[in-house]
């Protein structure tokens, strides 16, 4: 089980603010690709924001901007303090991405470690921190394999313990549980579920699950086909904590077929993009 609270994450204080965020792949070339366009959008402090679109809308472009490994082409963004409602710097983040990403030659706890091996903190302390990650995810015992001695669902883990261990304000996850069997993506869902309640942590979940995205969100942001613009933002006002029993209310019913509702239409929109050869 990931333990809440075993991993401690910092007071979340920070509003992401996207404002008019345009981005252009090739922009000066022949065939330019219009990712963003003309994107709007506020991640509150403290909550959980799922991010959920056709393939190739500009979910994971969006993400990179947040992390700063994209400067947008068009538009800003901001960070703001929400105590002084001052700008301020990018806060520290961690990714877990869809590709497990581990190092092979690395055992559970260096792959865990290895950030804050980077970061320079002494081995003593780098080891007790990642045990505790470790432990969060429910690996204790496990510290000593290497990636190729686990299952998917336990290497998805330690993705989550290296990003955990890092004690991110805000916690970017990009299609998380995309590679994982249907099981294991439901009790990994619940877990993860209840380790954004209480740690009361940021996070930016990027999703073509409409189930994953009600069960974890707290807001849901829906993206048209490219270019990448915000169609709908979605408050999920479910009452916490949400389990597999939620998707059985008729609350959870409903939201999902109004989010279906409007993916159809995106994602046959993306369909007929991408069948003209996908560049704009
Ligand atoms: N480095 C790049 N150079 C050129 N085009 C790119 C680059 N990265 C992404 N793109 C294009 O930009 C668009 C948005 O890509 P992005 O990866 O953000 O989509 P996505 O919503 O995350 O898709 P998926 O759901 O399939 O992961 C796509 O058309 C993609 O082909
Ligand atoms: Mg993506």
């Amino acid at each position: 089980m990931i333990a809440p609270g075993a991993a401690s994450v910092r007071t979340p204080n920070i509003a992401i603010e996207f404002e008019s965020v345009g981005l252009t792949f090739g922009a000066r070339t022949d065939t330019p690709t219009v990712a963003l366009k003309d994107v709007h959008c506020r991640i509150e402090p403290g909550k959980v924001t799922a991010l959920i679109g056709p393939s190739g809308c500009g979910k994971s472009t969006l993400l990179q901007i947040a992390r700063g490994f994209l400067d947008p082409s068009r538009g800003s963004l901001r960070f703001v303090e929400i105590a002084s409602g001052q700008t301020t710097g990018r806060p520290a983040m961690a990714t877990v991405w869809q590709a497990f990403n581990l190092f092979p030659w690395l055992t559970v706890i260096e792959n865990v470690a290895f950030g804050l091996e980077l970061a320079g903190l002494p081995r003593g302390e780098r080891e007790a921190r990642a045990r505790v990650a470790i432990g969060a995810v429910d690996l204790a015992g496990f510290e000593n394999r290497f990636p190729r001695q686990l299952s998917g669902g336990m290497r998805q883990r330690v993705g989550i313990a290296r990003a955990l261990v890092m004690q991110p304000e805000v916690l970017l996850l990009d299609e998380p549980f995309g590679a994982l069997d249907a099981q294991t993506r439901l009790v990994l869902q619940e877990q993860l579920s209840r380790l954004v309640e209480t740690s009361g942590t940021t996070a930016i979940l990027v999703t073509h699950s409409i189930e994953e995205a009600i069960l974890l969100a707290d807001k849901i942001v829906v993206m048209t086909a490219r270019p990448g613009r915000i169609a709908a933002e979605i408050d999920v006002k479910l009452p916490r904590p949400r389990t597999f029993a939620t998707t059985h209310e008729p609350e959870y019913g409903a939201l999902f077929d109004r989010i279906y509702g409007m993916l159809r239409d995106e994602v046959m929109q993306a369909m007929i993009i991408e069948s003209d050869g996908g560049k704009e």
